[in-house]
């Protein structure tokens, strides 16, 4: 079957085997870290300098490590699939666009790009933020954020998102908790409108029981044989 519309969602799990943390394990980045200090706009607004030494650590580490064999299964899925296709992931690392994936959606932000409080615009970024930063745009000092979505705001590209999983055939979320909505409810959109869903994780998500199939396992095993089914079905 190469036809037929596909969201994918992907949580932090995709990009375990890449050497980038996840949020929940035993020595998950939330374990290290209070959400509270570092991913709200309350904590920013308190000690800016205590959330950009959390995401400018974030992506120094993202620039140091590849794209894996699960992140690259789905490029070329998407590359020879004939019917609409959306990748939508929770993840801030660039490694999906890194494996070649085109139709993608960053719904928690990504940490190489800046956002102005001052000016309001996004820009790409390289490198530290520190709490003296300079808006490209603007050039007001010190008002550029992570470009992150934090706890209390809204995703981006919901309207999206919400029109692809209400026309699709298929939803398959990819390393993720389903600890956080809204992705975490999508499963239940899709099967809404008659979707199937399968769910290829480590272990059973918290949404476990609302997927059709589960295929348990590390990503970069079960991700390409998944997509070779698909490719060859
Ligand atoms: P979590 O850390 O909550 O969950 C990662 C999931 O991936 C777990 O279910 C693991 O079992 C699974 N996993 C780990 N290694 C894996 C591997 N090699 N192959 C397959 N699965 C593996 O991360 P997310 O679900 O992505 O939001 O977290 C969702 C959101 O919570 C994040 O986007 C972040 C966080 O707070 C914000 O920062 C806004």
């Amino acid at each position: 079957m190469k036809s037929g519309n596909i969201v994918i969602l992907t949580g932090a799990g995709i990009s375990a085997e890449s050497g980038l943390q996840t949020f929940r394990a035993a020595d998950g980045l939330w374990e290290g870290h209070k959400v509270e200090d570092v991913a709200t706009p309350e904590a920013f607004a308190r000690d800016p300098a205590l959330v950009h030494q959390f995401y400018d650590a974030r992506r120094k580490r993202a620039g140091e490590v590849e794209p894996n064999e699960a992140h690259r299964a789905l490029a070329r899925l998407e590359a020879n699939w004939n019917g609409d296709f959306l990748l939508v992931t929770q993840n801030v690392d660039a490694l999906h666009e890194r494996a070649g994936s085109q139709n993608l959606l960053h719904m928690h932000g990504e940490l190489n790009s800046g956002w102005c409080l001052a000016c309001g615009e996004r820009f790409a970024w390289e490198g530290d933020m520190v709490p003296g930063n300079s808006c490209p745009n603007c050039h007001a000092s010190g008002m550029v954020r992570p470009d992150i979505v934090w706890f209390g705001e809204m995703p981006y590209e919901m309207e999206r998102i919400e029109a692809a999983l209400r026309k699709c055939d298929l939803f398959v979320s990819i390393g993720t908790s389903g600890a956080v909505y809204p992705a975490a409810g999508f499963v239940q959109t899709a099967k809404y409108r008659g979707a199937r869903t399968l769910e290829i994780n480590l272990d059973p998500s918290m949404g476990s029981l609302f997927f059709d199939a589960h295929r348990h396992g590390p990503a970069s095993v079960e991700v390409p044989k998944w997509v070779a089914e698909m490719l060859t079905a």
